[in-house]
């Protein structure tokens, strides 16, 4: 690393987490985490065999050159024609890509002018809202043919990405007829083929490789991979966020490289010098000590949707009724995200002073991409104020509540950002989950951190209520039935 890099290093500061700042009984101690030191050391040698063995594959993605160069092609032969990109998707297929959008673009970027704006308008609509879909479908009408729709979806047969995909494709060929191919690039896992040619078939006799690939191999759509083995939630750093970011104008290249810098971090066996091990061992301590919600509460509304990305990382990957061994335990912290400043007026009188079961980690940007100054200029009761500037006021409401959470015993950590570029945002994204690996395996989930059973119920339920043939749906209509309906009884 130059030291270039090592100055745009973003840097985790447990202090305020440790029995020190917030006594014996909510906070860790340096022997607690010294003992959980061999197990750390275990689980990062285990981790690395997993890798060498072709599994994580989450964990080579910031250095897949095949996977980064088809992203690029996709860019140069979409990004000239685009004024307008859909991305339709959710969950892991959405999340990434608004975060990358909303932390490395400005607030303002779907409203600036063509000219200043470094790529087309971007919606991501990630929920199937009538409401949400037409209204941006009223106001992409009239440029349908510049518009270019990216539909990302793993499995390939999510309903909602799957209604929208139907609705676009419908809208997209009504005005382009057969050159509407050219606006669609459909992002899902690859084609599943044996040795002899013939595709995988699952237990219902059906091609493994999931509806949507079929279509794109029917249709000849252009497509880009979610690799095999890479989940929804661990899939930003892949063709999945990639795109949509680039397509945008953020720099990829250094997205990644920030990436491939935390990597480095993250493979060292030292508890105490691995941030990624030290997040997940104090989230594993205070979590058996009655810490139950993890709040994320960045002071900066351009992190805010990473937040949002780390509540389903952690949720879904944690959230499990068994460990690996088969033993029921109901894991999982609750995360939670918070705005600073603004939360502060919501929120902080309930940290404080309600249940103690929370820890509560900050992102602060150390340096911001304005200095605003306030004024000069003073007004009675305000004095104090006048002179500052903004970046000052953000930085010491920030250490004023953690200085108020701290003497009410909260514990709290923060990740400092020497400033939000791609590459602090590819350190972060990196970080936190190699943070979601090791907490899986502090809590012995295994290779349950990466599947999500409990989300399939829902799934299978909708494809049964909205009509989808099949023996296990028509009994899901049976047994739904009674249980879904209004009952007047119960009714005010
Ligand atoms: O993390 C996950 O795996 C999920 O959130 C999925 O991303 C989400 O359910 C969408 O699935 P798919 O990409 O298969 O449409």
């Amino acid at each position: 690393m130059d030291e270039g890099q090592l100055m745009d290093r973003i840097r985790v500061d447990w202090r305020n987490a440790t029995d020190h700042a917030v006594e014996k009984q909510h906070g860790v101690s340096r022997d607690e985490l010294a003992d959980l030191q061999t197990r750390i050391r275990e689980i990062t040698e285990k981790m690395a065999a997993d890798r060498e063995a072709g599994n994580l594959r989450y964990r080579n993605l910031p250095t897949d050159g095949d996977m980064l160069a088809n992203v690029k092609r996709a860019v140069e032969n979409f990004r000239p024609r685009c004024e307008i990109l859909v991305v339709l998707g959710i969950g892991g297929s959405a999340l990434g890509n608004i975060a990358l959008q909303s932390s490395l673009n400005s607030p303002a970027y779907n409203l600036l002018r063509d000219d200043l704006r470094p790529g087309p308008q971007l919606f991501v609509l990630d929920n199937v809202d009538p409401d949400l879909i037409g209204s941006v479908i009223e106001f992409i009408k009239p440029r349908l043919d510049k518009t270019v729709v990216n539909v990302i979806s793993k499995s390939g047969e999510t309903s909602e990405t799957g209604a929208q995909f139907l609705l676009f494709r419908d809208l997209l060929q009504g005005k382009l007829d057969c050159r509407y191919k050219d606006c669609l690039l459909v992002t899902t896992a690859p084609e599943q083929v044996k040795a002899d040619g013939t595709s995988v078939l699952d237990e219902n006799g059906r091609p493994k490789h999931g509806d949507m690939r079929e279509i794109c191999i029917a249709e000849e759509y252009k497509t880009l991979e979610v690799p095999k083995g890479v989940g929804g939630r661990f899939s930003v750093l892949s063709a999945v966020g990639l795109f949509s970011a680039a397509m945008c104008g953020i720099d990829i290249d250094a997205l990644l490289k920030g990436a491939e810098d935390m990597d480095q971090r993250v493979q060292n066996p030292d508890l105490f010098a691995n941030p990624a091990a030290m997040i997940a061992a104090i989230h594993y301590l205070l979590d058996k000590r009655g810490k139950r919600i993890s709040v994320m509460m960045p002071y900066s509304n351009a992190l805010y949707s990473l937040a949002d990305w780390y509540r389903q990382l952690w949720a879904e990957s944690l959230g499990k009724k068994k460990i690996e061994s088969g033993r029921e335990v109901f894991v999982g912290q609750t995360p939670v995200k918070a705005l600073g400043t603004t939360d502060q007026h919501s929120q902080i009188q309930l940290y404080r002073e309600g249940p103690n079961d929370k820890i509560i980690t900050f992102l602060q940007v150390e340096q911001f991409a304005r200095q605003l100054p306030i004024s000069n200029s003073k007004a009675k009761g305000m004095e104090y104020l006048a002179g500052h500037s903004f970046n000052e006021l953000i930085t010491a409401e920030k250490r004023a509540t953690e200085y108020a959470l701290r003497v009410s015993q909260r514990p709290t950590m923060t990740v400092l950002f020497p400033s939000i570029s791609p590459h602090t945002v590819g350190q972060f994204i990196y970080l936190y989950e190699v943070a979601t690996s090791y907490m899986g395996e502090l809590l012995e989930l295994g290779e349950k951190t990466y599947d999500q059973d409990a989300v399939e119920l829902g799934k299978k339920t909708t494809f049964a209520l909205m009509g989808r043939e099949g023996p296990e749906y028509d009994k899901l209509r049976n047994e739904i039935g009674p249980v879904a309906q209004h009952d007047p009884e119960y009714m005010l």
